[in-house]
């Protein structure tokens, strides 16, 4: 057991995390951040970093011996999943009996395997979720921050007219259409330009070699290559990977002391450190996040801990499913990995839907339109402490996801009627056709204002913060990484002002 200490420590590699890790770094404060996953940036035998979609092999999940991909299976076979050898791959898919919640580990965290769609909020449904933050200086001020400092850039509104990438979309909107629904460009943090080059055969293929989940080996601008770059820099920020976190204390004089379980790409234990922290921020992810401070509240470590630690915790309502295409409306075999377009029904009074036109990026015709739909889903579910195995279990049950399948399904029954057009059954294993036993936009667990104060400070707590997915919550109606971005951006600025003078 070695010992060591850091003026400040952030758990984790995520957004909010990278936010804060450049701040602090900038501010000339030594900082040290803990890493559960790898670093990806050296690449295996084959020449690539990560493995792709269509043949993923140990790099792609986290300690499994099969793949987890949300697609199950294709007309009711199970031909998306491979066996895999264990190994800390980069997705991970944390079963709580009837949700399954995904996330990405290293360096990076969710950065690493999502599909880079950068969405600001609607400003009258941020003002709803978060009614404490002052949305004039979120709108003014961090959003453009947080925008600028990811890298979002735009689609050219031409080139996809014509592009064959994105002609799955283009089905999908003239089905909207026809439904009289509105469709809308989706920003990204993956190039644009690169993609277009892509297309032209110029450069290596990664959003068009059916890469997104398991990784992007081009074109993403993810958090190495952004926020946690910048971190680096400043010459002040130093990343330990394989290093979880598993406990946190209160020392007397009233810093932090972190036992951290350092494991080697078997996954065995190498070693356990302690490591102080006059200043602790936790960016370990919604689910590491309130793990974290559940078990410290239940282990007696940190007693004083709110019981607003493990509630309104919610899914942004995620919801997957597919419209099976006419024979003549053909969706193309090269699809781009990325999303670029999304139906915004989010006005709509009765069922407000967000739906992104989702890739199905398997480099052959399937005649599918699939949708990863963000519904208003007013339940919320909440952890506690298993004892037994030292985890945080999250209670969720399979009703309370209901209300997210009504949303989605009224607003696509019309596309359907306007189309003459029936969902998809054979997608998800057996014969459902709308998927929301799991979601890529976990939320909540150490909400904003009630578990923390408005700058993510933990009540009770001086020095320890939570910077990340936590803070927001169960919902923000669009993709979540903007608001995570923009949030951490607003919080951390307070916290250097006034809590290191
Ligand atoms: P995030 O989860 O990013 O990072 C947490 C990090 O902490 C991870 O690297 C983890 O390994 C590490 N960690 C956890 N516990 C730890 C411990 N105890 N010790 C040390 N390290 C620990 N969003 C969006 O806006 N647009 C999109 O297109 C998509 N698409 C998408 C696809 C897929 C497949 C997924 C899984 C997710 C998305 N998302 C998304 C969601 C988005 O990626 C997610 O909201 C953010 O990554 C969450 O950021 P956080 O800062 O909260 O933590």
């Amino acid at each position: 057991r070695r010992a060591g200490f850091s003026p400040a420590v952030v758990i984790g590699t995520g957004y909010g995390a990278a936010v804060t890790a450049l701040r602090l770094g900038e501010a000339g404060v030594p900082t040290v951040m803990l890493e559960m996953g790898r670093l990806w940036d050296t690449p295996a035998d084959d020449g690539t970093v990560f493995s792709g979609m269509l043949a993923p092999d140990k790099r792609s999940m986290w300690f499994k011996t099969r793949t987890e991909a949300p697609l199950a299976s294709f007309l009711w076979i199970d031909v998306v999943n491979r066996d895999i050898e264990r190994y800390p791959g980069v997705l991970d898919r944390v079963g709580f009996g009837d949700m399954s919640v995904y996330v990405g580990r290293g360096v990076g965290g969710g950065s690493l395997v999502n599909g880079a769609m950068a969405v600001t909020p609607k400003r009258d449904y941020f003002e709803e979720i978060l009614p404490e933050v002052d949305a004039d200086e979120m709108y003014r001020t961090y959003f453009p921050r947080a925008n600028a400092a990811l890298g979002v850039n735009r689609i050219d509104p031409a080139w996809f007219e014509t592009c064959e990438s994105y002609k799955y979309a283009r089905v999908s909107r003239r089905h909207a259409d026809r439904a009289g629904l509105t469709t809308t460009f989706v920003p990204s943090v993956y190039d644009f330009d690169y993609l277009r080059r892509e297309e032209a055969g110029e450069v290596p293929r990664s959003a068009l070699a059916s890469e997104v989940i398991y990784g992007n080996n081009h074109g993403k601008r993810s958090l190495d290559k952004t926020y946690l770059a910048a971190a680096l820099g400043t010459g002040n920020v130093t990343i330990r990977t394989m290093s979880e976190v598993r406990a946190i204390r209160r020392q007397p004089d009233g810093t932090y002391a972190l036992a951290v379980r350092e494991r080697d790409d078997t996954g065995a234990e190498v070693a356990t450190t302690e490591l102080g922290a006059r200043h602790l921020f936790l960016g370990a992810g919604s689910l590491g996040s309130t793990e974290l401070l559940v078990r410290a509240r239940e282990t007696g470590a940190l007693p004083e801990l709110s019981d607003e630690v493990g509630r309104c915790w919610g899914t942004n309502g995620n919801v997957m499913f597919g419209r099976a295409n006419h024979v003549w409306d053909v969706t193309g075999r090269t699809q781009s990995g990325m999303p670029a377009l999304g139906i915004d029904a989010w006005d709509d009074p009765e069922h407000p839907v967000f739906a992104e036109i989702a890739p199905m990026p398997a480099g052959l015709e399937l005649w599918v339109s699939l949708y990863l739909a963000i519904t208003k889903n007013p339940e919320r579910g909440h952890f506690s402490y298993d004892a037994a195995t030292d985890s945080a279990r999250l209670h969720w049950s399979a009703d309370q996801g209901t209300p997210t399948i009504a949303a989605a399904k009224a607003l696509f029954d019309k596309v359907n009627r306007a189309n003459r057009t029936i969902y998809r059954h054979d997608l998800f294993g057996d014969t459902r056709s709308f998927e929301n036993r799991f979601t890529y936009h976990p939320l909540g667990g150490v909400v904003l204002g009630r578990a923390t104060d408005l700058h993510g400070r933990v009540r009770g707590y001086p020095n320890l913060y939570v910077t990340d997915g936590s803070l927001i919550p169960g919902s923000t109606g669009v993709n979540p990484f903007v608001t995570i971005t923009a949030l951490a951006e607003r919080n951390v600025e307070r916290v250097l002002a006034e809590d290191f003078a």
